[in-house]
């Protein structure tokens, strides 16, 4: 069978797995936004998704497709994980139409420090692996239901990040939460801030778990784009969309020439209460 989903049955391993393939798709439609976005220049932005309880025996004997690859840390929660990981140097609006050839599943060691591919094909997994992995072993340590991860590159969060004063703690998420009311009721935990580092380095992975832990689910990579968690990768991406609208009414006003107002703070804490927001 094949489509013009992308989701081409020949040889694939999401032949006969429609809850596997429907999850497949889901990152695929994602992938498709980021490039609408204007999110993912080139290969910019990496997703991966926990699919270790989807996956089933016929998938765990799989001979893998790759060698062993070391991941660069140890994440001893990791035991037994299965991902869905986007490629290196991979295009998100290639991703879109066709995620079996520009992702794989990967399967990670029982030493839990590397990993190998098993579907479809040695597709060589997302540069920033680290911080990926690394954060689903901390949300799994947690006893968290997030199973997936998404980075991209907003435009307008980024630009923020340009500017000290948007990098201490929580300047950015008052300032965010205050331009519509939405944001804080759908983007609860606010935003964390992370120095800029090396992409792709452990380095800035640990920096990524401790602003995570720090009480948030979406975090700045300085410079660089954003690192957003949650149950799917729908859910990651639309915490990402609103913050990024939020940023984009405060520029409009700025370049209409004046300092949005924001709400005021009793504005702010009326909405707190009747949502019953956690900040
Ligand atoms: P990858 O192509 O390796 O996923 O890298 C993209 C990126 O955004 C790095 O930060
Ligand atoms: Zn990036």
């Amino acid at each position: 069978m094949s489509g013009k989903s992308g989701l081409d049955c020949d040889g694939s391993v999401l032949c006969g797995r429609p809850v596997l393939a429907g999850k497949i798709s889901e990152v695929a439609e994602v992938a498709g936004y980021l490039w609408q976005k204007g999110w993912a220049e080139r290969n910019g932005g990496n997703i991966t998704v926990n699919i270790t309880d989807i996956v089933d025996d016929g998938i765990r004997s799989m001979c893998p497709v790759s060698e062993v690859k070391s991941i660069g840390a140890v994440l001893p929660n990791l035991k037994g994980c299965y991902f869905f990981c986007k490629g290196t140097n991979r295009r998100m609006r290639d991703l879109a139409g066709r995620p079996m050839e520009n992702g794989s599943i990967i399967r990670i060691t029982d030493d839990c420090a590397g990993y190998e591919i098993v579907a479809d094909k040695p597709v060589l997994p997302t540069s920033e692996l680290p911080s990926h992995l690394s954060v689903h072993n901390y949300l799994i340590g947690k006893g968290s239901p997030y199973k997936a991860s998404l980075h991209t590159h907003p435009i307008e969060l980024v630009a923020l990040t340009h500017s000290g004063k948007f990098l201490e703690k929580d300047v950015a998420t008052k300032l965010l939460w205050s331009m519509i009311p939405e944001t804080k009721a759908f983007c609860p935990r606010g935003l964390g801030m992370v120095p800029y580092m090396l992409p792709g380095s452990v380095a800035l992975a640990d920096a990524t778990i401790k602003a995570i832990d720090d009480d948030y689910d979406v975090v700045m990579w300085e410079k660089h784009g954003v690192f957003a968690v949650d149950n799917d990768i729908m859910a990651a991406f639309d915490q990402v969309d609103v913050l990024n609208k939020a940023a984009q009414i405060y520029e409009a006003g700025r370049n209409m020439g004046f300092e949005p107002e924001g709400m005021s703070d009793a504005e702010m804490s009326e909405l707190t209460k009747a949502f019953n927001l956690p900040k």
